[in-house]
């Protein structure tokens, strides 16, 4: 057989990532933080939707919402604000049992760690807290060995929450919207992860930077990619996700997109983007 080798939308070969091998034991969980204090680039998205395609893969997968406004929530079909207890009461107090506020979605697999406006006082309330960064860190330690894989969905911020998102986590994932002023802002990013890898977390590693909204008819985009790959290399991955209204779509169904629109590409590349981090190592 021919194999012709394809160019990605990276301007790189594609290589063909395989289907994850089915686990037989689960966890000890890899954390992962999906993080750009950039608003709007897909960090929510993208957290659901690899979240979904990695629990389809088998993987026992919790979802953390560090974000005061619960997007990710919301986009799951928990009616977040009408919660009494989310990880906030879990980050300020230690009264409660995580297990108690871990939710299921309707996806198998798949749960998650909801949030609301309650969280946004946590980032004053745990100014003065001792090692007030590891406190994610903590209230995650009971349920690390019952997940193959912890997503952290970061608010669009370097503040004190994301700081204890960076320092629970094993490695980053940086969506990045394929638009003109994407660069700006990463550069402030790296800075803080490194200084998080150097202080507080050193086994702390980019798995990734995820291109996303990319519109493969425009030479723009195309242009982006290219100087997001001179820049970060092979921390660029192969997998871009494409720009269309299937995921707003989705969300307001309140579904990932892996179960809302199964057969379309913009699901197909959500499960290549997680077999791409199972190829990779960055997940199990
Ligand atoms: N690939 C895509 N194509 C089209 N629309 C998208 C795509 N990814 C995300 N969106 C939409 O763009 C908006 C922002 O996406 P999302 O909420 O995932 O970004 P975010 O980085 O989490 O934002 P914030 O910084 O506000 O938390 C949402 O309305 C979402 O539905
Ligand atoms: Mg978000």
């Amino acid at each position: 057989m021919s194999s012709k080798e394809q160019v990605g939308p990276t301007g790189r070969p594609l290589p063909t990532f395989p289907k994850p091998v089915e686990l037989k034991s689960h966890g000890p969980a890899r954390v992962i933080a999906m993080c750009n204090q950039k608003g709007g680039v897909g960090k929510t998205t993208s957290t659901i939707n690899l979240g979904a395609a990695l629990a389809e893969y088998g993987r026992k997968v919790l979802l953390v919402d560090f974000d005061p406004q619960g997007a990710l929530s919301v986009g799951l079909g928990i009616r977040a604000h009408e919660l009494d207890t989310t990880v906030y009461n879990l980050l300020v107090s230690r009264e409660d049992d995580i297990h108690d506020v871990i939710q299921p979605t309707a996806t198998d697999n798949l749960d998650v760690l909801p949030a609301n406006i309650d969280l946004s006082a946590a980032e004053v309330q745990l100014v003065g807290e001792v090692a007030r960064e590891m406190v994610l860190a903590r209230v995650l330690r009971p349920v690390l060995d019952e997940y193959d894989v912890i997503l952290i969905d970061c608010q669009p911020s370097l503040g004190l929450l994301t700081v204890n998102a960076l320092t629970a986590a094993h490695g980053v994932v940086i969506p990045l919207e394929c638009e003109f002023f994407a660069m700006r802002g990463v550069a402030l990013l790296v800075e803080t992860i490194d200084k998080v890898t150097d202080r507080l977390n050193p086994r702390l590693e980019v798995d990734g930077i995820l291109a996303t909204m990319y519109d493969g008819r425009t030479l723009h985009s195309r242009d982006v990619i290219r100087s997001v790959v001179a820049h970060f290399d092979d921390k660029v991955l192969h997998t871009v996700i494409s720009r269309t209204v299937k995921f707003p779509d989705a969300s307001l169904a309140a579904e990932p997109i892996t179960t809302y629109a199964s057969t379309h590409g913009a699901a197909e590349s959500y499960r290549q983007l997680a077999r791409e981090l199972v190829a990779r190592g960055a997940v199990a």
